[in-house]
């Protein structure tokens, strides 16, 4: 059964369809969550997704400079594209570069019925 996209509290908390973020890939939302509105980017594993703010922990850039170029070459890590900090997929954490140690903000996330939505109440 697909997630009603259209209306109600579902469409205010789905973000996009899972099989709009390729399988090994990320793009970048913008999304409008209980504390105001703020720019994410979602990694895609599978059926496994994680997010987290688009601001690195640097100097508060956003991550990427060509949209929805987030990961590194082989897609093992986030990558930022200022100063070329690395940061693990599966926590946020900065193992490489000027935040090293400092983990991107997550953003809690959930897959519901295909749908890529916001975890928050
Ligand atoms: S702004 Fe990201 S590493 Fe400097």
């Amino acid at each position: 059964m697909e997630a009603d996209l259209r209306s109600g509290r579902d469409a205010r908390l789905t973000i996009c369809r899972l099989d709009e973020i390729p399988d090994g890939g990320a793009r970048g939302f913008t999304v409008e969550t209980a504390s105001g509105v703020r720019d994410i980017l979602i990694v895609r594993r599978g059926d496994t997704i994680f997010a987290y703010e688009n601001s690195c922990p640097h100097v508060g850039t956003p991550l990427d400079w060509v949209s929805d170029q987030f990961l590194s070459e082989d897609g093992s890590h986030i990558v930022c594209a200022t100063h070329g900090a690395q940061f693990r997929i599966e926590d946020g954490m900065c193992f490489s570069g000027p935040c090293h140690g400092v983990p991107l903000p997550p953003i809690a996330v959930k897959i519901r019925d295909g749908a890529v939505m916001l975890a928050e109440s």
